[in-house]
């Protein structure tokens, strides 16, 4: 009896034990079931696709690149002159909407249209009367603005066509653009081996990377020339967004918009955005600066406090909650707010851009820095890479 009783018991023990492995055999088998598929949801939800966006008089097929995230954000690119067209976001109750002006065909680009969305360069803003010595050597620009050359001349980066490749990893998506500019293209020297990465996470980040070398003495300054509107409506006007800009000084202009050289303290100037305010609030104060620029138009000197990506800007939308930062390794912005649009160019939405309906915060090294001895060099010598990096990372508030 006693013997029975013991193997009776000996037989629950090796019962509960057997059925307890068997259950954290199958919880674990869960774990790693929900695992897989989280990556594979997170892998579904970053993706790429591609359509036709038209042809070029040249006959040229032109391309539009998508990236979407686990977020809904999407971001388009076209490979005409790397222009985003599409950068659409949640607001604050996630209702998804695009937030940069643009065109919804090609045809739209290749009018005359204020640099939309576009990579610019080889000089991204101006160099006064379109002149430049390297080394005793005098180069000689478009004059395009003006006297003076604006964001590289009558052919710049924003229309040129470029190679795009597509780039997959778990975290992220990228698109890669490059493109050869040659040696003396638009007037500067050195074959300009160019590549520009717009990489998007699903932490709503978008960061574009530009690279170039050069196998003769150059001068770059690369950036993006998107326009905002984080409203999400272009029938609207920029005013009321609320700006922040990391810079206790900024560079004033001359009637053409070229610095003059000084570096003047925001302190009680209309360009005082040390603390966020709205755009609106000094915009049409009686300062010759204002005056000059229509607006602001100006590159303000970012305090960079480390070596490496700094916030330099932030613009925050309160009605739609819609908040987005810049961040940089450049020691300057432009930002222009849209003083130049007009009414004429028809939106993406049905209605026309007017004036003032989106702004820009252009990542740069300073205006005319080529002529300019005070400013930070712009030249690129052959065995060196220009490196630069631009992150605008949304979320709401
Ligand atoms: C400049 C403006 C110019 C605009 C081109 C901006 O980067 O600062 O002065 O009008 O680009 O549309």
């Amino acid at each position: 009896m006693k013997t029975l009783k013991i193997s009776m018991q000996f037989l629950l023990l090796f019962a509960v034990l057997f059925l307890s492995v068997q259950c954290k055999g199958k919880a674990e088998k869960e774990g790693t079931k929900q695992t897989e598929n989280a990556m594979k949801s997170q892998k579904a939800s970053l993706a790429i696709s591609q359509e036709d966006f038209g042809k070029l008089p040249t006959g040229e097929s032109i391309q539009k690149y998508t990236m979407t995230n686990a977020n809904g954000m999407v971001v388009s690119v076209i490979n005409y002159g790397g222009i985003i067209t599409h950068l659409e976001v949640p607001d604050k109750k996630g209702k998804i909407e695009d937030v940069v002006l643009g065109f919804d065909s090609l045809e739209g680009y290749l009018t005359p249209a204020p640099y939309f969305g576009a990579l610019i360069g080889r000089y991204g803003n101006r160099i006064a009367d379109g002149k430049f010595s390297l080394d005793g050597t005098q180069y000689t620009l478009a004059q395009n603005d003006g006297q003076n050359h604006l964001h590289g001349g009558n052919k710049g980066f924003d229309k040129v066509v470029w190679e795009i490749t597509k780039i997959t990893n778990a975290e992220s998506i990228a698109l890669q653009l490059h493109y050869l500019s040659e040696d003396m293209e638009e007037g500067y020297p050195g074959n300009l081996n160019t590549t520009v990465t717009y990489t998007l996470t699903n932490d709503n980040t978008l960061k574009v990377k530009y690279e170039a070398t050069t196998d003769k003495k150059t001068v770059v300054n690369l950036t993006q020339h998107s326009y905002f509107n984080l409203s999400g409506d272009f029938s609207k006007g920029i005013l009321d967004h609320e700006i922040s800009i990391n810079a206790d000084t900024f560079l004033p202009v001359d009637e053409t918009l070229i610095p003059t050289g000084e570096f003047k303290e925001v302190a009680g100037t209309p360009f005082d955005f040390k603390q966020a305010k709205t755009i609106g609030k000094q915009i049409n104060e009686d300062t010759e600066q204002l005056k000059r620029g229509l607006g602001y138009d100006h590159c303000w000197v970012l305090n960079s406090e480390a070596q490496g990506l700094s916030l330099a800007a932030t613009a925050y939308d309160p009605e739609s909650g819609r908040y987005m930062e810049v961040l940089t390794t450049e020691p300057g912005i432009q930002f222009y707010s849209g003083n130049f649009l007009d009414g004429t160019l028809k939106s993406k939405s049905g209605g026309t851009y007017a004036k003032r309906s989106g702004f820009c915060l252009e990542t740069q090294h300073y205006p005319d820095s080529p002529n300019q001895e005070d400013f930070p060099s712009v030249v690129l010598n052959p065995d060196e890479t220009y490196i630069s990096e631009t992150i605008f990372k949304f979320s709401v508030k």
